[in-house]
């Protein structure tokens, strides 16, 4: 079968003849239609972030977090999941024409989701519902801050947060052009972050829970516009790894700092949040219709382009790589 690998000389990608997986007695072997690509994959491209192998049990060159495609086979301690069906999931080495993944990590997906948005969604799904959850504990009509929020997990954190009960949500972007598709999104305030600081645009007590995939020295100014007792979930750092906050003011509006991240999460952990997720699921891509924001669709053969694209200023949303038929 074909898989994306990483070479190890240029660190490009290429499309290579790997043996197709097989599949262990709790695993689904899935026929992938599309994988959707992550900063996280510039990332490990780049040679700045882990791979996940030891967690998948894919080698460390293989590429791609998070895939949509059919069942093709069940392993024999597998229920529920029957061959044909439409699933998608967040799983190492994604970007190849099998995979073989844990059957509690997979989330099923309603014939009317195309194969290019499921697989634009597990990544997002699970970073933002899990964030807005089981981290920031979501309140009925919370002020939701996200930053970043034109990056292909905040788009979607954008809609999850309309769809879970925040009362008003205020998205950042360093580009005033893609605000209306933040307003359209659920934004009821977009924050040109080129133009105006966070605090200079919202003054104290602006919001309960702040979803910041920035990070770096933005991340100071975040604290002066949150609401005593406000919930800041770091995930992502856009903007670099270190920020200086001002700890008196963590202190004195009591705020509860989180970080997140999936590496080392063990097997038990992610499969409760994908329960808690597949559940949910059905009013999030029905009545709420949560989807992610397709920035561009590029075939496999050529995903060098696809990786130009995730480094491009324009980047909008998720960049899919096509793989098979669905
Ligand atoms: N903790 C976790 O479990 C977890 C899971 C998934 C992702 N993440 C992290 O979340 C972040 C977003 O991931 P993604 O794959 O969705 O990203 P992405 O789609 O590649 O994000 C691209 C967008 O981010 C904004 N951006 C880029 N550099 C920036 C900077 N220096 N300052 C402010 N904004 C910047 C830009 O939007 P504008 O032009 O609008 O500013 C850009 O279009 C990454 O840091 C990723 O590693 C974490």
């Amino acid at each position: 079968m074909r898989a994306l690998v990483t070479d190890g000389q240029s660190s490009r990608w290429k499309v290579a003849e790997v043996p197709p997986p097989d599949i262990g007695s709790h695993e689904v072997l899935v026929e992938v239609a599309a994988a959707g690509l992550n900063h996280a994959d510039l990332l490990m491209r780049q040679g700045r972030y882990l791979p996940t192998s030891a967690d998948w049990n894919v080698p460390a060159n293989r590429v791609g977090f998070e895939m949509a495609g059919r069942v093709r086979a069940v392993g024999p301690d597998v229920r529920g999941i029957a061959p044909g069906q439409f699933v998608m999931a967040q799983t190492g080495g994604a970007c190849a024409e099998l995979v073989a993944v844990d059957h509690q990590l997979l989330l099923p997906v309603p014939e009317s989701v195309t194969a290019n948005d499921a697989a634009g969604l597990p990544s997002a799904l699970l970073t933002e519902y899990d964030a807005l959850t089981a981290r920031a504990r979501i309140r009925p009509a919370d002020r939701v801050l996200i930053t970043g929020a034109t990056s292909g997990v905040g788009l979607v954190g954008v809609q999850l947060a309309r769809a879970l009960g925040a009362g008003t949500v205020i998205a950042t972007t360093r580009s005033a052009a893609k605000a209306d598709l933040l307003r359209s999104l659920g934004a009821g305030h977009v924050i040109d972050t080129s133009a105006t600081g966070v605090v200079e645009a919202l003054g104290p007590d602006a919001y309960d829970v702040c979803l910041d995939h920035v990070g770096g020295a933005p991340f100071a100014e975040l604290m002066g516009a949150a609401a005593p007792l406000a919930r800041i979930v770091q995930i992502g750092r856009l903007a670099g790894d270190h920020a200086e906050i001002d700890l008196e003011l963590l202190a004195a509006r009591r705020l509860h700092l989180i970080g997140t991240t999936f590496r080392g999460r063990d097997a038990a952990e992610l499969h409760t949040l994908v329960a808690h997720l597949r559940a949910a699921l059905p009013g999030l891509l029905g009545e709420h219709h949560v989807r992610p924001v397709i920035d561009s669709v590029v075939d496999l053969t050529t995903a060098e382009d696809a990786a130009k694209r995730l480094t491009e200023p324009g980047l909008t949303g998720k960049v899919v790589l096509r793989i098979g038929r669905l």
